[in-house]
């Protein structure tokens, strides 16, 4: 069945930029809908799209290269604005007849542009002062403008570090608005989307117009049938778990498995959110026996992987198999696992999230496949989640892996050690929480090493455990610093787990970065 989209759309164009994911993120955030496809998108299928502007990325590779990704010149007659963002302007400039050459120095860092002249509705906020700073990171430049073109800015390195042919509505910056470093950059990319001789978008994408067009397509796609969802108390399941809910009610089945290696708590808090306060139908599977048994002496990191992934789909598919007339399997994929998947260039090779999909699944099980939340980026997630009422510090939770405290506990699995840890990484939390530092850190959590140490406690000498406690900023989970965590904090957390949890009598900071460590320990 045809899928509704929503009503204006922007098409970003990659060509290979680390960057592109930013742009749609931007556009996101002004308010207007975008969605990124690879560079050689056929024709028919843009002007399917029908998108109200189109952004061309940046990419790494010269656009005289023979490989080089090429602009499909057939984008020129639609008579929608375009707006080239470097090699995108590079592109531009050279299909215009202008000249593209290598700088003499590469360009990479910060710069500051300045006007050269009158300024139209793109840049005339964004260069309001007549200079303003921006991000470069190019090594070609444009060095003759294409006919029909003004040069808007200039800088020291670039010649052409923006043009623009208001006849046509075409623009190129040489620079990135998208990045953080370009501090007026997100005027530039507004201005681009609402001005009335450019894009002319309104702000339709809203999180409450995105409920309400997902509830419709939701209700148009599932019908009368009934949907299964693996909830697992992460964002995005939990956010998928609302929204089905409200679109379809008792159509939804949620399958919790109690795994026996979750958070404090956790099992407890997730029924209660979505059982009794929302009313959403929820089977709880205690299979903490289960996964124990099967996990019993096996100390290798990726059997224990192994095991608990597959012992979690059995259960899943046995549970599932219960419920009568359901035809769909849902699942929280969001934007980013899609980019990744489609093999648009975006650059970034790893993928989180594949680590945790239920792969092969649906097919196995006959069922149709529904991903609600699959044109959303994780902040938007997060939005959808508030607005459809779910608790704020269920949607801003650190990302819990999908093998839970399995891959917290070294070396061979317990129930004791996973008791002693549950205890352990809620004082932690607890303190971060009093802090105020929970929500500026990446991923928190304690881990549990199998390994002894003498201590003494009172008159006595201890023999006990060990607790690592870790803490990252990262923004993308792919490169990750240690958190500096004052010492004060670390030492009432180190006084408070010792004192409070039995079997433990030492507490260390993990300092490595990723990389070359990894954030989870196993
Ligand atoms: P690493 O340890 O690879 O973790 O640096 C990067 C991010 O991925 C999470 N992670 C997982 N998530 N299933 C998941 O759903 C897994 O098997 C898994 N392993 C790691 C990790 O918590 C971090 O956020």
């Amino acid at each position: 069945m045809a899928f509704n989209r929503p009503e204006e759309r922007i098409l970003i164009l990659d060509f290979g930029s680390q960057y592109t994911q930013l742009i749609a993120r931007r556009v996101r955030e002004a308010k207007v809908y975008s969605e990124i496809h690879p560079w050689n998108m056929p024709l028919e299928k843009i002007v399917e799209f029908a998108p109200k502007g189109i952004i061309l990325s940046g990419g790494h590779q010269s656009v005289y290269d023979a490989q080089a990704p090429d602009l499909n010149s057939g984008i020129l007659t639609l008579g929608v604005p375009i707006l080239g963002i470097c090699y995108g302007m590079q592109l531009l400039a050279r299909h215009f007849g202008g000249h593209v050459e290598a700088s003499s120095k590469r360009e990479y860092g910060p710069a500051l542009i300045r006007a050269t002249g009158g300024l139209d509705a793109l840049f005339g906020r964004f260069l309001r002062d007549g200079s303003t700073e921006v991000w470069m990171s190019h090594g070609d430049h444009v060095t003759q403008l294409p006919a029909g073109f003004q040069v808007t800015a200039q800088s020291d390195n670039a010649p052409v570090a923006a043009m623009s042919d208001v006849a046509r509505g075409i623009f190129g910056v040489q620079f990135h608005p998208e990045v953080h470093h370009t501090p007026r950059g997100f005027d530039l990319i507004d201005d681009f989307l609402h001005q009335s001789i450019l894009c002319n978008c309104a702000s339709l994408w809203t999180s409450g117009n995105f409920i309400e067009y997902a509830l419709g397509n939701i209700v148009r796609q599932v019908g009368s049938d009934h949907v299964v969802l693996g909830l697992s108390g992460g964002v995005d399941s939990s956010v998928v778990a609302a929204l089905l809910h409200r679109a379809l009610g008792k159509q939804l089945t949620c399958v919790f498995v109690d795994n026996g290696l979750l958070r404090l708590h956790e099992a407890d808090e997730v029924m209660a959110t979505f059982a009794q306060h929302m009313g959403v139908r929820v089977v709880r599977v205690d299979a903490a026996d289960l996964f124990m048994g099967r996990l019993d002496k096996i100390a290798n990191p990726e059997d224990k992987r192994k095991i608990i992934g597959h012992t979690f789909i059995e259960v899943f598919e046995r549970e599932a198999k219960k419920l009568s007339g359901v035809r769909w399997l849902a699942q929280g994929t969001i934007y980013p696992d899609v980019i990744e998947s489609a093999g648009a260039t975006t650059g970034v090779a790893a993928n989180i999230k594949s680590h945790h999909n239920v792969g092969g699944l649906p097919a196995q099980m006959g069922l149709k496949l529904l991903e609600p939340l699959r044109e959303l980026f994780k902040d938007e997630v997060r939005q959808v989640g508030l607005d459809l009422g779910l608790p704020s510090r269920m949607i801003h939770r650190h990302p819990f892996p999908g093998p839970g405290l399995g891959v917290r506990i070294l070396g061979a699995v317990k129930k004791e050690y996973a008791d002693i840890l549950r205890q352990a990484d809620a004082i932690y939390i607890e303190e971060l929480h009093n802090a105020d530092l929970y929500t500026q850190i990446g991923q928190a959590f304690a881990v549990f090493l199998p390994v002894k140490s003498v201590g003494v406690m009172g008159d006595g000498r201890t023999y006990d455990h060990v607790i690592a406690l870790r803490a990252v900023s990262t923004k993308d989970y792919m490169t990750a610093a240690a958190y500096p965590m004052p010492h004060d904090l670390l030492s009432r957390i180190s006084n408070r787990i010792i004192n409070e949890v039995p079997g433990v009598n030492r507490v260390v900071y993990d300092v490595t970065s990723k990389p070359p460590g990894t954030i989870e320990w196993e």
